[in-house]
């Protein structure tokens, strides 16, 4: 595994967390190279819980170096509170393991308001965010206005485009009901965050990348999931992040040929949180059974995710678009006790008449699909502390296998509970 990213293949929340914590054994460093605290990833260690949404899933182990590359975008309070909890158990002791590069977006105030009064705007679509104030700062970004990382060290810098942005954003926030926000507030308090978070701040990129060059075993994590990358995803219900794997190239200076391995992540089943087309969505009581058998509420804003059967025709979209070279398995134990288990194998369209092997790039077309159903025998005999595929009963065996033939990919690692120890290779 010299360069390998892990990539979620649904709409987050595969358990991408629990398999980085785990391949972070062998890895030297972990990246993150998109995304922000809209994250939430959840590692279960001898039945303790962490949650992290800034700070790779490499930080448990503490020869494993950690790093926010440029693609991150970073809210330096919720930062450094994960970095206090860290610290106060134990992790992080050597200030080292954990770099946050300089030329990291910083999210502002003014991108969490702007994100969650959007939302409760009468006008405009609402996407059912996280509320962090990501799309926001992405904008910004984009918009060659960011404050970096970097300017938070810098005070001055950092007081010159606080002033520049508030011009712009005060008169958005009255638009949307909110009061103004005050520049020399701001400034005190994001310089004081830099003051605090100058133990970590370095830059990120080159590290990454002499890291790869020298043959280091480098792991990139992903976060969120295919189906919600903004350019690729289920837009305009996706995040403002691109999330698939050549998304590490762009948030880090890594080329693509330097990445020998990229490892998908999906549930036995599917589920969503935020609006959006999910074609094979149960609003019934078998969905009501997976998302307590799961414990489905979201790890970041602690809503209740929306569960559905497993999606080939978007799998194998993930598969095809990544380029997947493995796929995990996570969460089949969930499924013990359902009689019958079922997948899309594609989706038919009922304006056309099309049978659809992929998702349709258009939402508006998702959101009419009709899926075409296989049906599974399920499995009643607890596996939670099955150690190889071969123990797994034979249904079980029967529904992996007839996924693998239907995405084209190896499944290389099944996951059948929480806890890292519930994990094996095929
Ligand atoms: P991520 O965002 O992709 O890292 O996933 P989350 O942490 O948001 O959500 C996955 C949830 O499922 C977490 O609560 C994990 O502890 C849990 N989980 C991961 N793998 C398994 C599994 O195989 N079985 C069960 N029952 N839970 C799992
Ligand atoms: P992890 O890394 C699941 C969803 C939100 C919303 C949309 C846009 O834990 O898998 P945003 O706040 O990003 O502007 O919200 O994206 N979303 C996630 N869903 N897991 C995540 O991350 C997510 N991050 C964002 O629910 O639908
Ligand atoms: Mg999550």
């Amino acid at each position: 595994m010299p360069t390998s990213v892990v990539i979620g293949a649904q709409w987050g929340d595969e358990g991408k967390g629990k398999i980085v914590d785990i391949l972070a054994e062998r890895a030297e460093m972990v990246v993150r190279f998109q995304g922000g605290n809209n994250a939430g990833h959840t590692l279960v260690i001898d039945g303790e819980k962490t949650v992290l949404h800034h700070i790779p899933s490499g930080i448990l182990r503490a020869g494993t170096e950690c790093i926010l590359a440029s693609g991150v975008v970073v809210d330096p309070a919720v930062c450094l509170r994960e970095i206090e909890g860290l610290r106060s158990r134990g992790y992080l002791a050597d200030r080292t393991q954990l770099t946050i590069g300089t030329e990291c977006s910083v999210i502002m105030p003014y991108h969490r308001m702007i994100d969650v009064a959007r939302e409760a705007a009468v006008h405009g679509t609402r996407i059912g965010t996280t509320g962090r104030g990501i799309g926001p700062c992405y904008e910004d970004r984009v918009g060659r206005r960011s404050v970096l990382v970097r300017d938070l060290l810098e005070p001055e810098a950092l007081r010159a485009k606080v002033v520049a942005s508030l011009f712009e954003k005060n008169t958005i926030l009255k638009a949307l009901g909110v009061e103004p926000l005050d520049a020399d507030a701001i400034v005190e308090e994001y310089a004081a965050f830099g003051e605090r978070l100058a133990p970590y701040v370095r830059e990120s990129n080159r590290r990454v990348r002499d890291a790869v060059r020298a043959g280091r075993n480098v792991l990139f994590e992903g976060a969120q999931g295919t189906m919600l990358d903004v350019g690729l995803g289920t837009y305009p219900f996706v995040t403002s992040s691109h999330t698939i794997s050549a998304a590490l190239c762009v948030g880090t200076g890594v080329p693509p040929n330097a990445v020998d391995d990229v490892i998908g992540i999906t549930k036995a089943y599917c589920t969503r949180v935020g609006e959006g087309p999910f074609p094979t969505e149960l609003d019934d009581e078998t969905g009501e059974f997976l998302r307590n058998a799961g414990a489905e509420f979201g790890s970041t804003t602690g809503r209740p995710r929306r569960c559905g059967w497993l999606d080939v025709p978007a799998l194998r979209f993930a598969a095809r678009i990544n380029g997947m070279t493995s796929l995990a398995v996570t969460k089949l134990d969930v499924m013990t006790g359902m009689d019958t288990i079922r997948i899309a194998t594609a989706y038919s369209d009922p304006v056309t008449g099309d049978v659809l092997d992929e998702p349709p790039p258009d939402s508006r077309v998702l959101e009419r699909v009709v899926p075409i159903w296989r049906d599974f025998p399920g499995w009643s005999e607890d596996i939670t502390t099955v150690t190889s595929f071969a123990d797994l009963p034979a249904t079980a065996q029967a529904y992996l296998l007839a996924l693998e033939e239907l995405i084209e990919v190896p499944i290389g690692t099944v996951s059948v509970g929480p806890s890292r120890r519930a994990t094996f290779e095929r």
